[in-house]
């Protein structure tokens, strides 16, 4: 069982493990579908793998419908991504993200418990987050206290307790991944970079928070899928592993790339720079200065590094955007306005 595979992170895993060879198997996608969930990003893999791949709508803090899916489909082994993912949304609305983040978790755990020895593995996909926030100096490494600051990462860091606690009460067999910003293909544009793409290209104002000088430790989406099934497969039972792409960048160094590459493979009809539009906001309420990623028990122990550079990987995100017209203007019709509006005023 995937969920969340109707997700950014998720699409891409069950796209990346559909097609390798070391995968056999058959998904089971349990999805909400909330706003950031869209089976289109699945439309083909549903097509070409009708037996392999079968998509369930379901709620995960509806523990009865899961509950009824764990035993038609005989599941024994999960990879849980189903989450409220976005920090800004957490802050106008935590609600969600305590039922999705928290209860759906135990409701996913308790059923998978119940499952017995037929149950053979839970992995738990979360965030760097959960760390908070450093200063110019350090990294996050497994052994890092948690200390989350936004409703988003609390709620993740509840999660991963829980996991934790089935795992040392009930010796659930499970694995924990702590990952850093990831970006590619299928990412919902409430994220900073879909977000800059799509303002950029329609020569709307690119909103960068505070002094643009926050750090992110960038992760192309199929270097963590990667990651992920390595940790599945590989990964000791118990143990956390933190996943991060070597890749520190202010959020002003990026939107700058961002700007220059579409001016150069797709120039503004006024023949603008796009740096133009950049525009300082308001901060975000609490928000963490940095994150990077100390990888090495992932490296030294699983044999697992990230593939894509920052470059490479952006150059065909964009691309990627530019491509996917249809993707992007279906992704529009949705709640995406309603965002743009309510966070930006336009
Ligand atoms: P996303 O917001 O793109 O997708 C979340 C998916 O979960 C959507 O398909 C949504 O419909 C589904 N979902 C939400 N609530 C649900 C519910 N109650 N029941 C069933 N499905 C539900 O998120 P993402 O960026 O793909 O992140 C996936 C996971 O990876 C999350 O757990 C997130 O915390 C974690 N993560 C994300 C990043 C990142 O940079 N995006 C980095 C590290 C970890
Ligand atoms: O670190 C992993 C986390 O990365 C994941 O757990 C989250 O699910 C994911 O959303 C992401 O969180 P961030 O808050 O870091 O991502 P976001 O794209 O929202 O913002 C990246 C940085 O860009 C952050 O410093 C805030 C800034 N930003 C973001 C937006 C949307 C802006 O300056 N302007 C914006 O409009």
């Amino acid at each position: 069982m995937v969920t969340g595979g109707c997700g950014f992170i998720g699409s891409n895993f069950i796209r990346y493990l559909i097609g390798n060879s070391d995968f056999s198997g058959r998904i089971i996608n349990v999805d909400k579908l909330t706003y950031a969930g869209n089976p289109e990003n699945l439309t083909d893999i549903a097509r070409s793998f009708p037996g392999r791949y079968i998509f369930q709508k379901i709620d995960i803090c509806d523990a009865v419908k899961l509950e009824k899916a764990f035993l038609e489909y005989d599941i024994d082994a999960v990879c849980h991504f189903a989450a409220e993912s976005h920090v800004d949304r957490s802050i106008k609305d935590p609600g969600s993200f305590i039922q999705t983040n928290i209860v759906g978790t135990f409701n996913l755990l308790e059923i998978a418990k119940s499952r017995g020895d037929e149950f053979q593995l839970f992995h738990h996909v979360s965030t760097d987050e959960v760390y908070g926030s450093l200063g110019a100096e350090g990294l996050f490494r497994e052994d890092t206290p948690y200390r989350p600051n936004s409703p988003y990462s609390a709620s993740k860091a509840a999660s991963d307790h829980l996991v934790r606690a089935y795992l040392q009460t009930f010796g659930m067999p499970a694995t924990i991944s702590n990952c850093s910003n990831n970006y590619g293909p299928y990412q919902f544009p409430e994220k900073l970079i879909p977000l800059v793409i799509l303002n950029a290209l329609e020569g709307k104002p690119i909103p960068v928070y505070g002094d643009g000088k926050n750090v992110r430790d960038w992760l192309y989406v199929e270097d963590h899928c990667r990651a992920i099934w390595t940790i599945m497969n590989n990964g000791n039972t118990g143990e956390t592993y933190n996943v991060g792409g070597n890749a520190e960048i202010e959020n002003i160094v990026i939107v700058q790339m961002i700007c220059d590459i579409l001016d150069e493979i797709s120039p503004a009809t006024s023949g603008k720079s796009r740096r133009e539009l950049i525009s300082f906001v308001k901060d975000r309420p609490g928000h963490d200065r940095r994150y990077a990623i100390d990888f090495t028990k992932l490296k030294s122990e699983l044999n697992w590094s990230p593939q894509e550079s920052f470059h490479s990987g952006l150059r065909k995100t964009i691309n990627w955007y530019l491509k996917q017209k249809k993707w992007v203007e279906n992704i529009k019709t949705g709640d995406y306005q309603a965002w743009m509006k309510e966070q930006y005023g336009s």
